[in-house]
């Protein structure tokens, strides 16, 4: 459930017309519900109810300050994967030992400035990035909790450039070797191991996958304890899919998914961590666009709007279906009809949707993205020299920029050019 709906034949965001949104900011932008995410936070954090659990919003999914500040205001920690993500998080107000540091590959810059600042754990990716966080906490005269990420072997059934879990990927270490590689840790003085962690992929549409995963973790809990290690915290990373279309086949809940947890991995006594991007901001917002042409072409008739993949690539790069609706509710009845919908940027991937059935629109038009508010934003460039599109949050009947829309000298006078030209 989100709060972009229909109202008086115009769409909302919350209390506050899109098109009075687009009238304020220009078109393209992105527009974020506060309702919309509190309720999948809250949603998580009770599922996890009677666990002691932390609910650690993956920022990646939507890392704008304000986001952030709505989050953790409520309760959240927040799953970094870079010093940037770091810095934005703490720039947000939230505390080091709300963070937890993952990231297959941190340098130890990374991770000076995290133990610095402080961390609530770093999720340890491979044993030479275990020994250079070793060698930095013990640099530094700290010894830094950690959990050390296994990679279980299963098949997250998803999109193959977001699974994680198989051993094919290049993420965490084989769960069969675990055992080694936490008894070295033990050694290491600048380490305090307390945990395991897992993350086996993204927009996970079946629980089938992570009860095969937290069935392994639980296994491996009892093994690591029998061995000797105090494990005391199992993160279990994110993943859960959101329904991307109005279809009957919604993914699992996270009430099914707190259930699961408890079922696998409740007897353990383990303090539990998740970390959910997608399902927070996933329908939290949405990217609004506006019709620049309509084109008539051979067999097919294109609607060309001024957002593009620069500002939402997740059509280009995964193949994603996004939901594309009118800002004026269409009448009841009217005929549909297909369109392809493409931006302007000069490639043929710049292609939202192919004979997608739309009621007639016109030059002028608005339209909305719907479910873009995770990995949307953040995984906008400027690719055509095009600026970065702004961010809105909504707050009942208030909205506020959250990120302005840079100009065009802002963009073009962070090139320098070197003394020989
Ligand atoms: N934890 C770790 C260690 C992760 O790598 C990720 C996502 C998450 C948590 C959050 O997963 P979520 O709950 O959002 O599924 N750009 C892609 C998704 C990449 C996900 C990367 N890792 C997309 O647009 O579909």
């Amino acid at each position: 459930m989100d709060h972009f709906l229909y109202r008086d034949g115009a769409l909302y965001a919350e209390d506050v017309p899109v098109a009075e949104i687009a009238a304020a900011v220009g078109t393209p932008f992105y527009v974020y519900s506060t309702a919309t995410l509190l309720r999948h936070f809250r949603l998580f954090d009770e599922a996890l109810d009677g666990m002691d659990h932390l609910v650690c919003y993956a920022m990646k999914a939507a890392s704008n300050q304000a986001i952030l500040k709505t989050l953790a205001q409520a309760g959240a920690g927040m799953d970094v994967v870079s010093e940037g993500e770091y810095r934005r998080a703490r720039a947000a107000g939230v505390s080091g030992d709300k963070i937890v540091f993952s990231g297959v590959g941190k340098t130890a810059g990374e991770i000076r400035t995290a133990l610095v600042g402080g961390v609530r754990q770093f999720n340890v990716e491979s044993e030479p990035e275990m020994e250079v966080i070793n060698a930095v906490a013990e640099e530094l005269g700290k010894v830094t909790p950690i959990t050390i990420r296994v990679n279980p072997d299963v098949d997250a059934k998803t999109h193959a450039k977001i699974a994680t879990g198989k051993s094919e990927n290049k993420f965490g270490i084989p769960i069969a070797r675990a055992r080694d590689v936490y008894a070295h840790a033990a050694t290491l003085p600048g380490l305090k191991v307390i945990g395991i962690d897992v993350h086996i992929g993204s927009q996970l549409t079946q629980l089938d996958p992570f009860e095969q995963a937290y069935v392994k973790v639980a296994e491996l809990t009892e093994q690591l304890r029998a061995d000797g290690h105090e494990i005391s915290r199992l993160d279990l990373g994110g993943g859960l899919g959101i329904p991307y279309t109005r279809s009957n086949d919604a993914p699992p809940l996270p009430t099914d998914y707190g259930a699961l947890v408890k079922r696998t991995l409740g007897h353990l006594g383990c303090e539990i961590e998740i970390e959910p991007g997608r399902l927070i901001a996933g329908n939290a917002g949405i990217m609004v666009s506006k019709v620049i042409y309509v084109k008539n072409g051979e067999g097919r008739d294109f609607l060309i709007v001024d957002g593009a993949m620069n500002d939402l690539v997740r059509p280009a790069m995964y193949e994603a279906h996004h939901d594309i609706i009118p800002v004026i509710e269409p009448d009841v009845g009217v005929e549909e009809q297909p369109y392809d919908i493409v931006g302007p940027v000069c490639e043929s991937g710049d292609t939202f949707a192919k004979q997608r059935d739309m009621p007639p629109l016109a030059a002028g038009d608005l339209i909305a993205f719907r479910s873009a508010g995770a990995y949307g934003a953040v995984m906008s460039s400027e690719y055509n020299s095009r600026p970065l599109i702004p961010e809105v949050l909504v707050h009942g009947d208030q909205f506020a920029v959250i990120r302005p829309r840079p100009t065009f000298d802002e963009m073009i006078n962070r090139d320098t050019i070197p003394e020989w030209l």
